[in-house]
């Protein structure tokens, strides 16, 4: 038995029998400037996201050597490609000669990268390799137009990309102790049945509603709330990074057996939430909802990928089904219901209604994620610190 998931479900039957949840020391305004101001937005976009390690994809989606995901995250267009040495890189996907998108949004596997305008090609490493008339183009340095590379490094399953070129991190001090908690989960291994892209409000509007259980029982009534008590949460922070431990109903199944009998995995439901976009949630045992938010062109709009995982391939039709109906419910909890709200709240920022929003004491994972927004927004903080696990149990 895993004594971490049995010390978990201990602190969320503990809130169960007594109605209680971890809390933050006070409640939190935010002022709605945060949320609706675009010059503001302008400066987040470059100091958060252009400038943090965002996770881009997952492992399990360049599983062999050759293997490339192009994608445009912020507007970058980004090419991810697994070489011959079984290590990912990052590029941007511009060719050097005049600029052409090299490979289309997409994914699939590549030898060579050939751009489609005068054939130019370039090595999985992103050397320029071959120019077509090269006789007659006239001599350059081959050297000098390889393809411009991105800081990448893949941990827990998880590749890891900074979007600025010339910019690196390490990313085992960028996680801390988060890291070890992210490898628990053996992302690496487990099976992709679908990924989609939804269209949903501003990113913080997005985020604060993966940050807390507070609606679920209203929200989510039909979907996720079913299982989970509502307001009850454990919170652990790692620095701007946290896992959040909601209860799952059958809880009060635990009251009256004894603690070496119990399964602890099945009365809880963990999310891992990596600054600045990432929601890793395991919903229901073997199936798990992986999102990323990302910012869209405007400050009111976010794109979210949400890709479906399964520890192993459905071999049966009932498997199937049961992936199946894992993938609509999680649609159906994230698209309608929780960005149902959230496009109500964006379109309802401008009405002069609230000029601050008030996070509760039972919100302490939404407080923890403004208090570091605050914090990467002042350039004077420069220092970076390898986080340590915080535990909100008191
Ligand atoms: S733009 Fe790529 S070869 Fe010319
Ligand atoms: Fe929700």
């Amino acid at each position: 038995m895993n004594k971490e998931t049995l010390a978990l479900a201990a602190r969320a039957l503990r809130h169960f029998t007594d109605k209680t949840t971890d809390q933050a020391e006070s409640t939190m305004e935010i002022p709605l400037s945060a949320y609706r101001d675009v010059d503001r937005y302008a400066v987040e976009v470059e100091r958060i996201f252009n400038h943090l390690p965002l996770a881009a994809a997952l492992s399990l989606e360049l599983p062999e050597a050759g293997n490339y995901r192009a994608m445009r995250l912020l507007g970058v267009p980004i090419l991810l490609i697994r070489g011959e040495d079984m290590q990912v890189r990052a590029m941007l996907n511009v060719c050097s000669h005049r600029g052409a998108q090299l490979c289309k949004d997409g994914a699939g596997s590549r030898q060579m990268i050939t751009c489609p305008y005068h054939a130019w090609s370039y090595s999985q490493t992103g050397d320029l390799v071959g120019r077509y008339g090269g006789m007659t183009f006239g001599d350059i340095e081959n050297d000098q137009y390889g393809l411009t590379l991105l800081h990448c490094e893949e941990k827990a399953g998880i590749v890891w990309v900074c979007l600025t070129a010339g910019e690196v991190f390490n990313i085992d001090t960028w996680l801390g102790d988060f890291g070890d908690e992210l490898n628990t989960l053996d992302l690496a291994n487990w099976h992709m049945h679908e990924q989609r892209d939804l269209p949903g409000p501003g990113w913080k509007v997005t985020m604060d509603g993966y940050l807390e259980a507070y609606h679920h029982q209203l929200v989510h009534r039909e979907t996720v709330g079913k299982y989970t008590v509502g307001n009850l949460l454990v919170l652990d922070t790692y620095g701007p990074h946290q896992r959040l431990t909601f209860g799952r109903k059958s809880l009060r199944d635990l009251i009256d057996q004894p603690r070496d009998q119990w399964r602890p995995d099945e009365h809880i439901r963990m999310i891992h939430s990596g600054f600045p976009n990432l929601s890793i949630s395991g919903i229901l045992g073997d199936h798990c909802l992986v999102s990323q938010v990302f910012p869209g062109e405007t400050l009111s709009t976010t794109i979210t990928r949400q890709t479906i995982l399964v520890a192993k391939k459905p071999e049966t039709l009932k498997q199937l089904k049961e992936t199946k109906e894992f993938s609509a419910l999680t649609l159906k909890a994230v698209q309608e219901e929780d960005y149902g709200i959230g496009f109500s709240i964006q379109s309802g920022l401008e009405s002069g209604a609230n000029d601050h929003f008030l996070f509760g004491r039972n919100e302490p994972a939404v407080q923890n994620y403004h208090r570091w927004i605050a914090k990467f927004m002042d350039s004077k903080n420069n220092s970076w610190q390898r986080p340590k696990r915080r535990s909100y149990e008191k």
